[in-house]
């Protein structure tokens, strides 16, 4: 039973050195199509979006060297990066977090791949996975 904002999985954000090299495995080896191309600046990353039926794959490559991302493959490679649970009030999923006395990146929504809204919860306040609150429509 869930009584909260929280309406699924979202998406799975997944590091890659680059689109190109990555996007036929999921595109042509598991088809599941083409996916949405974007460009996010303010991230310094470029998104390809894959809709698998439920939940989606995202794909993160650097668009720069200060990228958020380029940063955790240094560290840890490719691989997953993030997961992000879809709400249906960022606002109040923030203020959840915040009310319990832990800690966001982004107290304040900011615009993700797609056009939808999105937040960080810092992952020393959830055990260390990276959790992104992600509104759409
Ligand atoms: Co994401």
């Amino acid at each position: 039973m869930n009584d909260g904002m929280i309406r699924g999985i979202d998406h799975i954000g997944i590091a890659v050195r680059s689109l190109d090299e990555r996007v036929p495995f999921y595109r042509d080896t598991l088809g599941l199509g083409e996916p949405e191309i974007e460009e996010v600046p303010e991230q310094k990353v470029r998104v390809a979006m894959f809709h698998t039926g439920a939940g989606r794959l995202e794909l993160l490559e650097p668009t720069s060297p200060e990228s958020p991302i380029a940063k955790f493959m240094e560290k840890n490679g490719e691989g997953i990066h993030h997961l992000a649970l879809g709400t249906e009030d960022i606002t109040g999923s923030i203020g959840a977090v915040e009310g319990a006395g832990l800690r966001m990146i982004d107290s304040v929504p900011r615009e993700g791949a797609g056009g939808a809204q999105i937040a960080f919860v810092h992952p020393k306040s959830s055990g260390g996975v990276l959790l992104e609150f992600c509104r759409r429509g």
